[in-house]
């Protein structure tokens, strides 16, 4: 937008949608209905990416009662219905109209002196694995990713190396955290930051820090920080079959994680970061964040694993060359992306609950418009629990072990193995506990805490 300087979706001016309105006083558009499919799940075209518009809150509301007449009756362009319908997204989009004033890195001069001495004393322990960044997000007023990726980018000197204006990096950032949704329980700008700050800690590895590039840290924090960006909350098989138009737009592949990364795009061009770099250089940056972006599709996992394993069990890896170093980035985030299981249980287990919790938010979407519950999405059938058990044996596990191997072992992972074997075991503890005749027979049941937990986890020097 022209005036705000915000991209459409979260423009906070009000000239965009007085101008929509002006020009639908004066062309009202033609054969523009709002198409729902049987289901009654609105398919529109939009280039965010909220899953579905209610059209029964919008109606709700007489100015949009106002607007659907007058899409339904009078003959004129499409073009003019897309603006209308860009002024409902607006309404989805606007950080405004859902509660949330746009913050901006001056909010935190305004923050107590107190909060922000906290969190600068928490950034000088970010390489410990028991970080608790929900406590470091509550600190800086919810700019955990903007104020982490600041520190870390000072803390390799990635400004002087790359030359990079500071008002376009804090721009850029500002619009990572913002299209984040704050909403979801899960896939937030807090997932982001943990991401980031267990990126920050694979790759002060001693089998790796020697080796990384400017470039290659570079890549692997930017990737991290923005990996799951403008996430809408609902996974791939719900965007194919409400037919959204990112599913079309990238082909039912990679849905998510294509988005993800042409949304990164966007903003490394809108934020101009890397406008002063030759060109070749940014196309390169651009490409390489794809790639590992990309790698985060966990229905790839195997081919990722499988190649890993391959040259763990040849010993040929050499991480002085570029291409093999690419490689270990692209694994290095996924394990930052599923690492929930390793940290320390009371962190593990409010990601556990917030992810479950955005499963159930999605089954009850779909049995709202009578579409299949998708698995581990039925609150009443799938329990936290089990879906953890599921998750670490399927997923986390096999790709740990294998780094856990990289690493030859280092501290670090030895850390991480304890940390998820013995969440687990917990973890199948309370699904025994969980079960109806275990229920009965102690309906007060609660895990105790395992005697010498808390001696092993209270690891302020845990690497
Ligand atoms: C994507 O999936 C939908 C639903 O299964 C199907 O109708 C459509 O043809 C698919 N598109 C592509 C490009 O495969
Ligand atoms: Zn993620």
């Amino acid at each position: 937008c022209a005036v705000c300087y915000h991209r459409p979706p979260v423009c906070v001016c009000v000239f965009n949608t007085l101008f929509s309105f002006i020009l639908l006083f004066c062309f009202p558009p033609a054969d523009c209905k709002l198409n729902t499919d049987h289901a009654g799940v609105l398919l529109v075209e939009r280039r965010g990416s909220y899953p579905l518009i209610d059209l029964q809150i919008l109606k709700s509301r007489s100015l949009l009662g106002f607007l659907d007449w007058i899409l339904s009756c009078s003959p004129a362009a499409n073009s003019i219905c897309r603006l209308s319908l860009s002024f409902q997204r607006y309404c989805h989009a606007s950080r405004l109209l859902r509660g949330l004033v746009p913050r901006t890195p001056v909010s935190l001069h305004l923050l107590d002196d107190g909060y922000l001495g906290q969190a600068a004393h928490m950034l000088s322990k970010v390489a410990t694995w028991n970080f608790d960044i929900f406590l470091f997000d509550r600190l800086t007023n919810g700019n955990s990713l903007v104020t982490l990726m600041c520190h870390l980018f000072n803390v390799y000197g990635l400004i002087h190396h790359f030359q990079l204006d500071m008002v376009k990096l804090h721009r850029f950032l500002g619009m990572v955290q913002e299209d984040y949704h704050s909403q979801n329980p899960y896939h937030n700008a807090v997932h982001a930051a943990d991401v980031t700050q267990a990126m920050y800690c694979y790759l002060k590895e001693p089998k790796l820090a020697e080796q990384l590039s400017p470039l290659d840290v570079f890549l692997g924090l930017m990737a991290a920080a923005a990996h799951d960006v403008d996430h809408p909350g609902v996974n791939q098989p719900f965007l194919i079959k409400t037919r959204h138009h990112l599913a079309s737009l990238y082909q039912n592949t990679s849905v998510l994680e294509s988005h993800h990364w042409r949304s990164t795009v966007g903003m490394l061009r809108e934020s101009g970061l890397l406008s002063h770099l030759p060109a070749d250089m940014s196309q390169d940056i651009e490409q390489q964040l794809g790639s590992l972006i990309l790698a985060t599709d966990i229905s790839r996992q195997n081919e990722f694993l499988l190649t890993f394993r391959e040259h763990l069990d040849h010993r040929d890896l050499d991480l002085e060359l570029p291409s093999h170093r690419h490689f270990i980035l692209q694994i290095a985030l996924k394990c930052a992306d599923v690492c929930n299981p390793c940290r320390v249980w009371e962190l593990s287990r409010q990601w556990s609950e917030r992810v479950c919790e955005e499963f159930y938010r999605q089954g009850d979407l779909e049995r709202k418009f009578d579409l299949e519950i998708s698995p581990l999405c039925n609150q009443q059938a799938d329990s936290v629990p089990a879906i953890q058990t599921g998750f670490i044996s399927y997923i986390v596990e096999p790709l740990f072990e294998e780094w856990h191997r990289f690493t030859e072992p280092s501290l670090l992972s030895r850390t991480m193995m304890g940390q998820l074997h013995q969440n687990k075991a917990r973890w199948s503890r309370l699904r025994y506990a969980r079960t109806p005749s275990a229920t009965q027979m102690d309906p007060q049941v609660e895990e105790p805490e395992p005697a010498g937990s808390s001696g092993e986890e209270d690891g302020g020097d845990i690497p």
